[in-house]
């Protein structure tokens, strides 16, 4: 599809409106690092969906006879003009493909499910809350948008907002860029993959261990950058693309082993390309190690499936299936809560996506 097809042609009067809905988070299995402009991925990447990690954001939209758009952001019911400047490139980008929206004032009020400052990312779950909200305003102006069309520029308008959040519409597993194993698949939004997943990973296990709940010193977009002259960036897009095709085959057939190698490859991977760029960098911390360190040892000692993964940050998340999640958990209390800023864990499991609330 090309992206003059997400232009609305709608010409309707503005009238007020006011909508509500829930995004989740989500934790890429095969990492998406390195872009070109406009937030089009380098290689194809695959998350879980998760369900307990959300926004949800309300929009009230309120005709604007001046014709010139105007917003304001809430967060937990506090005005936040340090958030505009962020919001205002979005809707700088987005405002093409939905015109009408210049006929509006928008009041946006936002909130985590999840800690503030705990270190995880939640500009994908914002940035899909807010675009679903938007695009239930376009479906009110357009009653013959399908359900297939809706969340999939729902996700094209979340993805130029911030990649990872064009994964952040549906559940449980989510594919986004061109590749091979799935024809359908594209670089401008993400789909949903889950027709032939093993069952196992309908229920899979993320408990998220905040080691650093602090801000990153290097953001995610500055890595991003970093991909442009990093000498190992072309191998590393294969490999990724490499991973994709064997762990879609993981993934349907249930074969843990495979998808643990895979999963703590494509994070190691991903931290190996901060290492290695220039400027270098490193995200992870000594707690991290020693987490990866207990859960190799806790995995050749018992033999349960559990690994790790990490986004872009000193963060671990833990991935397990549903039968372990009792022996897990105690052995998360009893030695690895000791590794986390102030003790703190949140658990999670994998999701179907947002909704309206
Ligand atoms: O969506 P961004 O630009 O914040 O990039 C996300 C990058 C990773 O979280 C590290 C990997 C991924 O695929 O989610």
């Amino acid at each position: 599809m090309e992206e003059t097809s997400f232009i609305s042609s709608s010409a309707q009067a503005a009238v007020p409106f006011l909508t509500k809905w829930q995004a989740p988070s989500n934790i890429a299995l095969i990492k998406y690092w390195g872009k070109t402009e406009p937030q089009i991925p380098k290689n194809p990447s695959l998350s879980f969906t998760l369900s307990s990690s959300v926004t949800t954001t309300e929009v009230d939209f309120t005709p604007n006879p001046s014709g010139a758009f105007q917003f304001e952001f809430y967060f937990e019911g506090k005005l936040k003009p340090d958030f505009h400047p962020k919001l205002n490139s979005f809707f700088e980008r987005i405002s093409p493909f939905i015109p009408w929206i210049r006929d509006y004032a928008l009041k946006i009020n936002s909130q985590n499910s999840f800690p503030h400052s705990s270190g995880i990312a939640s500009s994908a779950s914002a940035m899909a809350a807010l675009s679903l909200c938007l695009m239930d305003r376009e479906r009110k102006l357009d009653a013959t948008v399908s359900d297939e069309t809706f969340f999939q520029k729902a996700s094209f308008l979340a993805r130029l907002g911030s990649g990872s959040a064009a994964r952040s519409i549906q559940g449980p597993v989510t594919l986004w860029g061109k590749n091979t194993i799935q024809s359908s698949a594209s670089d401008l939004y993400a789909t949903p993959f889950g027709i032939d997943l093993h069952p196992v990973f309908t229920s899979y296990q993320d408990t998220i261990l905040l080691v650093d709940k602090g801000s990153k010193p290097v953001s995610s977009s500055q890595g991003h950058q970093l991909m442009y002259n990093h000498p190992f960036a072309e191998q590393r897009f294969i490999q990724a693309t490499t991973h994709l095709t064997d762990l879609v085959s993981l993934m349907k057939s249930g074969d843990l082993e495979g998808f643990i190698r895979i999963v703590e490859t494509e994070a190691l991977s991903l931290h190996a390309m901060m290492m290695t760029s220039n400027p270098y960098f490193i995200l992870m911390q000594p707690n991290t190690l020693a987490i990866i360190q207990k859960v190799w040892d806790f995995r050749t000692a018992t033999k349960m499936p559990l690994c790790f993964t990490l986004d872009a940050g000193a963060n671990v998340h833990l991935l397990y299936p549903e039968a372990n999640k009792e022996a897990i958990r105690i052995f998360i209390a009893s030695e690895l809560a000791v590794h986390c800023e102030g003790g703190q864990y949140l658990f999670d499991q994998v999701g179907s996506g947002a909704k309206k609330v």
